[in-house]
């Protein structure tokens, strides 16, 4: 076992960093106060190859592993959250799910502009009445033989307005239950597809929130995901992947706050010296620098066990559930550590605390974390 990066990844984790640094980092006050989505930043980033970082290069991916992934998440999610959300629904939903368990017709039609950046994908699960109760789709696709018929509505979809494709999970046959739901690739231009308003959110509020409603959509067979009745499957193992994404997005944002406390706690005075010369200061430091080195090495894990192709479904709810805790008490004593100054937009804090707790509700709330965990526990 050792512990060192590579050059490559070194590599890659300068130049998310450069790129947070120079791109996202100017303007994104006015983006989280305007609500207003990143879209020339977004498209910047799949110049770079950051929005199909884990994909095949013969599908036009970056062909990196989930290390890079994460060490790239950590960076720009320092930065721009909100960015940062649609890159990792991207990367780890959309691309890794339809390279994984499409067939080689999809991904030549949508993998390939949704890795290079042409397309942003969605990933359509939550609905008014299934959230964490993911079995409970009221979403519905009728089998008409050579197409189904897709009929209801999705709530809090990320990239929203913006994809060009979503990933739908839909209910095909409700006396089967989770066994009779299926996923599939529809076009937001398609007929009978409508999307709902922005949704006024407490943080990540540059990002692309809304709901869409299906209304009797065609949706053609070849665009179902896999076999008939993989789809609540798919929705779990493609989650679980996303689960390092959203766990190195709280591993940034909780790293970002850190480091504007470290430089405000040195340059700071109060009572004659630095205020990081006060053990009141130096301890919260210390525990901040403590639990983000161990969410730090949670999120690797799960990403290295990923790249073995071993299962990391329990390594990424823990490193989901510890990271995205560590995010929210590590960016309120960001705040605490700011003082006034920390309750003002212009020191960034007070937004990557409303940032924060986002990555305990997404993608699994915190209790859906140790439901999984919990249950390879006590297997
Ligand atoms: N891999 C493969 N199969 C899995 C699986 C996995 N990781 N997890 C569950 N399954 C299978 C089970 O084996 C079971 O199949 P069988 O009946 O054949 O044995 C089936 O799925 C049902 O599993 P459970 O009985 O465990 O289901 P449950 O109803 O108890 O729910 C849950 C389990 C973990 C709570 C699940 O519903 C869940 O993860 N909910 C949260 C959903 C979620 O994360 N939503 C996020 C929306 S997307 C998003 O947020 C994106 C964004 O905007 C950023």
């Amino acid at each position: 076992m050792h512990f060192e990066l590579s050059e490559e990844h070194l590599a890659v984790q300068q130049a998310a960093r450069d790129f947070a640094q120079t791109e996202l980092l100017p303007g994104v006050i006015e983006r989280d106060e305007k609500q207003q989505f990143p879209a020339e930043q977004i498209k910047k980033m799949g110049e770079l190859g950051f929005m199909g970082m884990m994909v095949d290069p013969k599908y036009g991916g970056g062909g990196m592993d989930a290390i890079s992934y994460v060490l790239a998440m950590e960076e720009i999610s320092k930065i721009d959250a909100s960015a940062s959300v649609c890159m990792s629904v991207n990367n780890s939903l959309v691309c890794w799910g339809i390279e994984e368990y499409g067939n080689e017709d999809q991904k030549q039609k949508y993998l390939i502009p949704l890795a290079t950046g042409q397309a942003i994908g969605a990933f359509l699960l939550s609905e008014p009445e299934a959230g964490s109760d993911a079995t409970s789709q009221r979403t519905t696709a009728i089998d008409m033989g050579d197409h189904y018929v897709l009929n209801g509505t999705k709530n809090w979809i990320t990239n929203g307005n913006s994809a060009s494709y979503y990933l739908v999970i839909a209910q095909t046959d409700v006396d089967k239950k989770h066994k009779g739901i299926n996923a599939f690739i529809v076009e937001k231009t398609w007929e009978g597809v409508t999307v709902g308003r922005k949704e006024d959110k407490l943080g990540i509020r540059g990002s692309d929130t809304h709901s869409v409603m299906f209304q009797d959509v065609i949706v053609p067979k070849e665009n179902r995901i896999g076999e008939d009745g993989f789809g609540f499957t798919f929705a779990m193992k493609v989650l679980s992947g996303g689960r390092i994404g959203i766990a190195a997005q709280a591993l940034g944002i909780a790293s970002g706050a850190y480091e504007l406390s470290l430089k405000y706690s040195k340059e700071r005075k109060a009572f004659g010296k630095e205020i990081m010369h006060h053990q009141a200061i130096a301890f919260k430091l210390a525990d901040m620098a403590t639990e983000i080195e161990a969410a730090r090495l949670l999120c690797l894990k799960s990403a290295w066990l990923k790249d073995q192709h071993l299962n990391y479904d329990r390594a990424s709810s823990m490193a989901k559930l510890f990271a995205s805790e560590v995010a929210m008490k590590t960016t309120v004593e960001a705040v605490q550590i700011h003082g006034g100054y920390g309750y003002v937009k212009e020191y960034h804090v007070e937004r990557l605390m409303r940032d924060a707790k986002i990555t305990q509700i997404y993608e699994g709330t915190s209790e859906v974390q140790r439901v999984v965990i919990s249950r390879d526990v006590l297997r």
